[in-house]
């Protein structure tokens, strides 16, 4: 049998299915998608609790956000007490609302930064972190608005006093959020998510994603672990990542360039340091160890540490397998 070879150029075309009409279509067909009933909120009652219930559950905030001693997340700021501004988000939405006054040379009040926050995450980027908040409205998140405005009283009471009622939805967000939900990608292939489990941890094999991404106890740490990956990134996201991994490359993953004295070159993502040593995990999974004191120079690369050619080595099948395995890890 012939084994067909992905080739990056099959992305754009045939890999994924990003036709919206489609998947309109099939949420039609299947009933799915539309205005869902919030089950955390009760006769659109918008409550911290119930809003706390989104956070930690549903809208997967809580993979990306600890509040306070509370979750260990760190990709995105803490919501509590320890956020950058030494606030919780409660009281520090204030302040960024006064930027956004200046920003826009409108008013803006705490709740309105809140909204922008989830509805349009990359209109404003927390310093220091990148832009890489999912839009919760969209695959694979999916909040209904009346989820989003629990989740915005939530943080207000972290810190502030929950209102609801100042909170202003865009207008035809119903719509806008049923739009989006049905925004999904859909693999034409169907994979079989067993033989991509036995792909993506053979050290060996053409994927060998294990040797670097963690799921559940298994697997390395040179890249994110992948055990939620699913539940907040869409599909297209996901089958970006593996075969243009460059474009859009995890904040705390960055590659190095370290130059040695005695010219080695050593390119990898910094995992640990000290006055004494850094350690590199390099493409093959290995770390590579440098004292300080034999480093002449270190740059940052625009390239991912993941290797960048899955499209060459994979063939069709065996690509769509190891993406049926990761598409099932929520
Ligand atoms: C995949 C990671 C990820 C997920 C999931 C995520 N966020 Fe974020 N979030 C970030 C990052 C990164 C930032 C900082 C960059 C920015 O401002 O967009 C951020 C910023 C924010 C901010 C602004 C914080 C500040 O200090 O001003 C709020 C509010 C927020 N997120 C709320 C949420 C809520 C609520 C959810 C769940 C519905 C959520 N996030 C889900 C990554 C995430
Ligand atoms: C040599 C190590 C290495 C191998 C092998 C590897 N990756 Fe990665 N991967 C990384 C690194 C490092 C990152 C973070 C940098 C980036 O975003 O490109 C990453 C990022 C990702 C992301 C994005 C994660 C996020 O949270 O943004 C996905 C998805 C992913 N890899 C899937 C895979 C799959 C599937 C395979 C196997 C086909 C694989 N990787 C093989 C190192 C690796």
């Amino acid at each position: 049998m012939r084994r067909h070879l992905l080739g990056v150029a099959a992305l754009t075309v045939a890999v994924v299915l990003a036709i919206a009409a489609l998947g309109e279509l099939i949420t039609r067909v299947s009933g799915e998608g539309g205005e869902r009933p919030a089950a955390a909120v009760v006769a659109g009652v918008a409550t911290p609790e119930a809003g706390e219930a989104i956070f930690w559950g549903k809208g997967k905030c809580s993979t990306c956000h600890a509040v306070g001693g509370r979750g260990g997340a760190v990709r995105g700021p803490d919501q509590g007490a320890t956020g950058p501004l030494g606030q919780p988000i409660g009281l520090r939405a204030e302040a960024r609302a006064r930027e956004r006054s200046r920003a826009t040379g409108r008013p803006w009040t705490a709740a309105d930064y809140l909204v922008e926050s989830l509805l349009d995450p990359g209109a404003y980027v927390v310093a220091g972190y990148k832009n890489e908040m999912p839009n919760p409205l969209r695959p694979p998140i999916r909040l209904a608005p009346d989820e989003v405005r629990a989740a915005i009283v939530y943080l207000q009471s972290l810190g502030g006093t929950p209102d609801p009622a100042a909170i202003a939805l865009p207008p035809g967000l119903a719509a806008q959020a049923q739009a989006a939900a049905a925004e999904e990608w859909r693999a034409y292939v169907a994979g079989d998510a067993k033989k991509g489990e036995r792909l993506f941890f053979d050290a060996d094999g053409s994927a060998g994603c294990g040797r670097c991404h963690r799921v559940g106890a298994r697997g390395g740490d040179v890249g994110p672990e992948l055990t939620h990956i699913a539940g907040t990134r869409d599909a297209r996201f996901i089958v970006e990542s593996i075969l243009e991994p460059s474009k859009v490359i995890a904040s705390g993953y960055e590659t190095v360039l370290i130059v040695t004295k005695d010219e080695r070159h050593v390119t990898g993502i910094v995992r640990r340091e000290s006055a004494a040593a850094v350690e590199v995990a390099d493409s093959q999974g290995r770390i590579q160890r440098v004292a300080t004191r034999d480093v002449r120079r270190r740059a940052p690369q625009a390239i991912s540490t993941m290797p960048g050619n899955f499209g060459e080595i994979l063939t069709v099948e065996e690509f769509h397998d190891v993406l049926a395995y990761v598409l099932a890890l929520r």
